[in-house]
């Protein structure tokens, strides 16, 4: 089987190393010239653990390609996989340009009957207007009777654990329109579900539907998780024993119930816009997801209200440790990330902040400049600090060295984004501690 993947995103770049992994002829295409005469020397423009040994060697095996010219090798495919970015515009909308484009070269070049994919998280209907346009465009070539098909398959991955969740999925979701894509997608997922097959398949519309239906529902979980701690903060209780105590009912599940200083990355604030818009241009209103969008940005407040609370409000001049820049550990990815929004409102204040990441440094220079201090390590970002805030919770952080802290440390405060720290612990080194919902 040979298939075309376009777009070497996070989700176009995982897709296709990892089918090629199970021995599929996979061609990654991408525009961006210097992303792909990268990639073919092995250099992977992302963070991704465990991606580099998969692309290298399938690359060296000769089952996996890079071009920046999908005509040239469009009819060489039985499958071509649409991957690339559909970032939010100014109102809130996937931005489907990119998508267009794809399509208008698919349209002027196919000759055989190909089965398009979109694998990108897309508008409900998107699928079909694929057609449309490249019906039309076959139309004006003479081809009207090629027969080609389209399916969607939504991917579900999560940052930090893409190839894993890929090799390894819960399900796949697929939606088809006719029995050729069916079998097709059938051989294509066999071999990641050899012992359990669960690819689910449906009509187009419910799958590109179950795509955003999917996000919004995490989204919404942790928004109302979040509800939760801020009020048990006022009351009393104690959001971590709320979180098991609720989460052993199997109807509701203990996954994604933590609370935190809000979700942030390339998916859950795009995807959660997109729907409400999606919703808006049909004449509905989301009134649940306003809410979890609304809670969400207050939350990303949060860990600076809780510092400026502590001083009373008089923090200029003061310094920060920010352990943590990226949206959530394993990942370089700082699109979103609570970390960004609280180092812009503490340099908003005149504060000083002394940041440490293990993979996101470099994201982070690009929208921060000189503006804060890159530190080399966690000792060396709370050098003096007045507090230390911990928006992303990185296995490296979980157990430092309380005492070389409490000595370099100016004021004794830890600000927990992510609840991390057990506070009597915190207490008894000397540490004001502030969590989230506790
Ligand atoms: C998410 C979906 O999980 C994935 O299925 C989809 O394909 C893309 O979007 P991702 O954005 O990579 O994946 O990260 P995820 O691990 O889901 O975390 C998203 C955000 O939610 C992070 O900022 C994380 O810190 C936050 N989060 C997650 C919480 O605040 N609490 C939780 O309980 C779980």
């Amino acid at each position: 089987m040979k298939i075309a993947v376009v777009g070497t995103g996070y989700v176009g770049l995982v897709s296709g190393a990892c089918f090629s992994e199970m021995g599929v002829d996979v061609t990654c295409v991408d525009i961006d010239e210097a992303k792909i005469e990268g990639l073919k020397q092995g250099i992977i423009p992302i963070y991704e653990p465990g991606l580099k040994n998969i692309v290298v060697r399938n690359h060296d095996a000769g089952r996996l390609h890079f071009t920046t010219d999908l005509p040239s090798v469009l009819n060489d495919m039985d499958m071509v996989f649409i991957a690339v970015g559909t970032p939010s515009d100014e109102d809130g909308n996937a931005e489907m340009k990119y998508v267009w484009k794809v399509t208008e070269t698919i349209g002027d070049h196919i000759d055989k009957p190909l089965l398009i994919v979109t694998k990108s998280t897309v508008p409900v209907g998107t699928s079909h207007r694929i057609k449309e346009r490249v019906q039309k465009r076959l139309d004006r070539r003479g081809l009207s009777n090629l027969g080609f098909d389209v399916a969607s398959n939504p991917e579900f991955l999560k940052e930090g654990a893409a190839v894993d969740d890929f090799m390894s999925p819960d399900r796949v979701v697929v939606g088809v329109e006719s029995e050729r894509a069916k079998e097709l997608m059938t051989r294509l997922y066999r071999p990641f579900l050899l012992n359990n097959f669960r690819v689910i398949f449906m009509d187009i519309l419910s799958s590109e539907m179950t795509k955003y239906a999917s996000n919004a529902m995490l989204a919404t979980r942790i928004s109302f998780m979040n509800d939760i701690a801020n009020l048990c903060e006022r009351v009393g209780a104690d959001v971590n024993m709320v979180r098991r105590g609720i989460g052993s009912d199997t109807r509701i599940g203990k996954n994604f119930l933590y609370p935190g200083c809000g979700y942030g990355g390339s998916c859950f604030p795009k995807d959660v816009k997109a729907i409400i818009k999606v919703a808006e241009n049909a004449g509905y209103e989301m009134s649940v997801l306003k809410a979890v969008e609304q809670v969400n940005e207050n939350q990303k407040k949060i860990l600076f209200q809780k510092f400026s609370e502590f001083f009373n409000g008089v923090v200029e001049g003061k310094t920060v440790a920010v352990w943590g820049l990226s949206f959530k550990p394993e990942t370089d990815d700082v699109r979103d990330a609570p970390a960004l929004q609280l180092i812009d409102s503490l340099l908003e204040s005149n504060v000083n902040v002394r940041a440490y990441d293990p993979a996101a440094m470099d994201e982070a220079k690009k929208r921060l400049n000189d503006k804060i201090y890159y530190a080399k390590d966690i000792y060396d970002a709370a050098n003096n600090a007045d507090a230390l805030i911990v928006p992303t919770e990185w296995k490296e952080f979980r157990l430092p060295n309380w005492e070389i802290l409490k000595k370099i440390m100016r004021t004794h405060l830890v600000i927990d984004g992510r609840n991390i720290y057990n506070k009597e612990d915190l207490f008894s080194y000397g540490f004001g501690y502030r969590g989230i919902g506790l």
